[in-house]
């Protein structure tokens, strides 16, 4: 496998998402995002950070676009602001969708194919009760239909949204991402309802978009080992954080069932509350490519009998646990280094991550996988003239490549890699502190210099990986 290449016509891109880098919070008639209200929660967001001006992305967009040409990037995933462009849950603004038709038109002509992400976790804040609402999978619909009426002649690639597993366990249960709530069995009735929202979002894709039109989801996934592969508690706890983690989402959206053991796991959560006749058809919609973010893996212990993980004080504020069913699985560290996020560094969790989805269940169902995120987060230290020359980001992407590279020399079927992120940007509750790009971005100017792992990225794009 040493001198083989990626496959042809595999696609290279980079990925951002709204909030992150828009910015022009109050232009366009946007509304608040229940992202913009969390931000005014005292400590729920590193140093009081806040997305009104971010990347100002909005107003620097034919620049980025550009910036991306010159990287040689063939693709670009981002995601719509859905209270840009259907402001307070009322009327869709024709200024908030012209912005995106204007991005897609400058992609296009830079022969940039454009991903649409639909949902990456800006809920407009003026919908009752967010994801709890069951009645937000409807409305996800409806947005989704008029994104595909006013893009699907030039977009082909939709994903319906960024990892739900995020936008429920984390933000209703764990209380670290908006709204913020600690409660399990919120966590599962938001899981359910975004995952309908999905399935709902297919459909309501489908009726609009060409024939040729492809629409996927995006998880991130957790590639769990038990601490002690020998101890039967510690295989116990992986295969419960695996449970909660992917196959929550994967199952459903593959097969139309819960997994039976996560069911158990979580019983007197409500999940079967929450699922009426059809749900589950609806969820197992056929789509037609699965987006895979992965960033690291975890090694997991515990025992069951231990009580509960104590909620935890973060930036004065509580924290809930979002291993909902599950909270006495603690996370070990293995000694592997780690990012400025303190994630472990296992490029092999990814090989393994995309051969096993392929065995088990895009295989199966005839469709390709992407990578539709992965990156790291580094302690970047620019020079004078702002160039960061960020050697750890360079390896880190390289051993990813590599073990994306030999996933599908092992069979799997994987068309793409979207680096996460392009930019320097808002990074949820660590605001502006934690550096994803590979362009940093100068908070006081704005400015945006490429980094070193900008360039290793375009060199592996025109020239290939090497051996
Ligand atoms: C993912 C998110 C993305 C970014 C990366 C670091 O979970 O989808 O927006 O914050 O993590």
């Amino acid at each position: 496998m040493t001198t083989t290449q990626f496959p042809e016509g595999f696609l290279w891109g980079s990925a951002t998402a709204a909030f992150q880098i828009e910015g022009a919070a109050h232009e366009s008639g946007r509304s608040d995002s229940i992202w913009d209200v969390f931000c005014r929660v005292p400590g729920a967001v590193a140093n009081g950070d806040d997305g009104e001006v971010a990347c100002d992305h909005y107003h620097r967009m034919p620049e980025d676009v550009a910036l991306m040409h010159e990287l040689g990037l063939n693709a670009y995933r981002f995601s719509i602001s859905w209270p840009r462009v259907r402001p307070d849950d009322a009327a869709f603004s024709s200024e908030g969708i012209d912005f995106y038709s204007r991005l897609v038109d400058e992609l296009l002509a830079h022969d940039i194919q454009p991903w649409v992400t639909l949902y990456h976790w800006d809920l407009p804040a003026a919908i009752p009760d967010g994801w709890l609402n069951r009645d937000t999978a409807h409305r996800f619909a409806e947005y989704a239909q008029r994104m595909g009426e006013e893009l699907g002649d030039r977009v082909a690639h939709w994903i319906t949204l960024n990892e739900p597993w995020c936008s429920s366990f984390l933000s209703y249960a764990g209380g670290e991402h908006a709204p913020g709530h600690t409660s399990a069995s919120e966590g599962v009735r938001a899981a359910h309802h975004l995952l309908l929202a999905h399935g709902l979002g297919v459909d309501a894709l489908r009726s609009v978009l060409p024939a040729e039109a492809q629409v996927g989801i995006t998880l991130n996934f957790n590639v769990v080992d038990p601490a002690d592969p020998s101890s039967p508690t510690d295989r116990e706890a992986a295969r419960r954080i695996d449970g909660t983690s992917n196959r929550f989402f994967t199952d459903p959206i593959f097969r139309g069932a819960y997994p039976e053991d996560v069911m158990r796991d979580m019983a007197g959560l409500g999940l079967e509350d929450c699922i009426q006749p059809g749900d589950l058809a609806l969820i197992s919609r056929p789509i037609d490519f699965l987006g895979v973010n992965y960033y690291n893996g975890s090694a997991v212990t515990g025992t069951p009998d231990d009580a509960p993980a104590p909620q935890q004080e973060a930036n004065g504020r509580r924290r809930g646990n979002p291993n909902v069913g599950s909270e006495w699985v603690q996370f070990v560290s293995r000694g592997l280094p780690r990012t400025a996020m303190e994630w472990e560094i296992q490029p092999d969790g990814l090989r393994r991550l995309l051969e096993r989805l392929h065995t088990e269940y895009t295989g199966p169902a005839g469709i390709p996988l992407y990578i539709t995120e992965n990156g790291c987060a580094m302690d970047d230290v620019p020079d004078e003239d702002g160039f960061v020359d960020d050697q750890g980001r360079v390896g880190y992407l390289r051993d990813h490549f590599l073990a994306v590279r030999e996933a599908i020399a092992h069979g799997a079927d994987v068309r793409g890699y979207f680096v996460w992120s392009l930019l320097d940007n808002f990074e949820w509750a660590w605001g502006y502190a934690k550096r994803f790009g590979i362009v940093r971005v100068d908070y006081d100017t704005l400015q945006r210099t490429p980094k070193a792992s900008a360039r290793f990225l375009s060199s592996v794009i025109s020239k290939g990986l090497g051996d």
